[in-house]
């Protein structure tokens, strides 16, 4: 009979995770039903989403994330055994699924690695070009485009797509490697946001501020780029708020240690800004459009991809907790080595 390891939620985060929030336990998994395959987890993903999505998630429930997998046994005709597959996995080593939370990823072009299916040909990658070019529309040629959390998974694609559209790239990111990463992908200006002054530097990069600020971070960062440094009818996606998932009690949007008031709505009125805020399955079924896009800029090498690869499936909450205090260049991925 086939078995698995499976990382249980058992305590409810307060701050930062902790490896103590999690459980690592041994499963036997039921034979398959007619309608099912068994698949083992090749390759998982750390997403800041699980940091806020699992305040609901009863305790002792397996932790939940994207996997990439293959199919070892199908007793389902639309799989069959070898296929490599991506979907809502959880922190798994192996599963039995009726295959519907499934999608193969045929998507991906030769020679790059099946993890890629979980970062720039994954759920970032797709978040970063509907965020983009959907949210942050009409975005033109010549736009200025401000991106933060920009050497992350979501934010390099982001600051590449701006350039594939032949606009002026700009990044924040939390170390001077993860600053000379992004000049290496074509960034046209990039800042250490720990070092530099958000203000000074911004005016300097974009003296005539910015069109479409692509927001991972939320808090202070995005108060000062929208107060002081938005063009008329500027964009702005607000991708994620990153800089409050941690706060203490730690319930994300409802955390009440987030600081009150409401200085924006004068700038964002006399400057006519459009700021939108939006979850990447509102585009579930454009999915296909983003991926070829993607699939092709990799292909003509215009999109760079890299990943922080931790091995070892035991190694899943330190890789997150890891992910969350900015140890990551490009998509943080755990590779099950069993
Ligand atoms: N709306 C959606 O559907 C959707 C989908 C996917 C992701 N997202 C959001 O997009 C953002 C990026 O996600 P990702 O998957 O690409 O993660 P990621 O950027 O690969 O990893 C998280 C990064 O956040 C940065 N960070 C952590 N604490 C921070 C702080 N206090 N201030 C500024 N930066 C901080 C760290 O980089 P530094 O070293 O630069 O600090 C860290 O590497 C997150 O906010 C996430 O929730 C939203």
């Amino acid at each position: 009979m086939a078995k698995a390891r499976v990382f249980n939620m058992v305590k409810r985060f307060s701050g930062y995770p902790t490896e103590e929030d999690f459980q690592l336990v041994e499963q036997e998994l039921k034979p398959l039903q007619d309608g099912e395959v068994l698949g083992k987890t090749l390759y998982l993903s750390v997403d800041p989403y699980m940091r806020i999505f699992v305040v609901d998630l009863p305790l002792g429930s397996p932790m939940i994330g994207e996997a990439v997998a293959r199919i070892v046994e199908s007793k389902n005709p639309a799989f069959k055994k070898g296929d490599i597959v991506y979907g809502a996995i959880g922190w798994k080593t192996a599963f039995v699924s009726d295959g519907k939370d499934l999608t193969k990823a045929t998507h991906l072009p030769a020679g790059v690695p099946e993890s890629l299916a979980l970062g720039t040909l994954g759920m970032p990658g797709r978040t970063a070009y509907f965020g983009l070019l959907d949210i942050c529309k009409p975005l033109k040629s010549g736009d200025v485009v401000l991106v933060n959390g920009a050497a992350g998974a979501v934010g390099n694609v982001v600051g590449q797509i701006a350039k594939i559209k032949g606009c002026v790239a700009i990044g924040y990111a939390g170390s001077d490697e993860k600053v000379e990463y992004l000049k290496s992908i074509g960034f046209d200006h990039a800042f250490n946001y720990k070092k530099v002054d958000l203000h000074e530097s911004l005016s300097k990069a974009a003296p005539d501020g910015i069109n479409a600020f692509y927001d991972n971070v939320g808090g202070d960062f995005a108060d000062t780029v929208i107060l002081y440094h938005m063009k008329q009818f500027g964009r702005v996606a607000s991708c994620g708020s990153i800089s409050q998932y941690n706060l203490k009690p730690g319930t994300g949007d409802k955390d009440l240690s987030v600081p009150k008031g409401a200085r924006l709505q004068g700038v964002i009125v006399k400057q006519q800004l459009k700021i939108e805020g939006f979850i990447i399955y509102r585009f579930t079924d454009r999915y296909d459009e983003a991926n070829s896009a993607l699939a092709q800029w990799v292909k003509e090498g215009k999109l760079k991809w890299r990943e922080h690869v931790t091995d070892g499936f035991e190694n899943m909450p330190k890789a997150f907790i890891a992910m969350l205090k900015g140890a990551n260049i490009g998509k943080a991925i755990v590779k099950n080595t069993e």
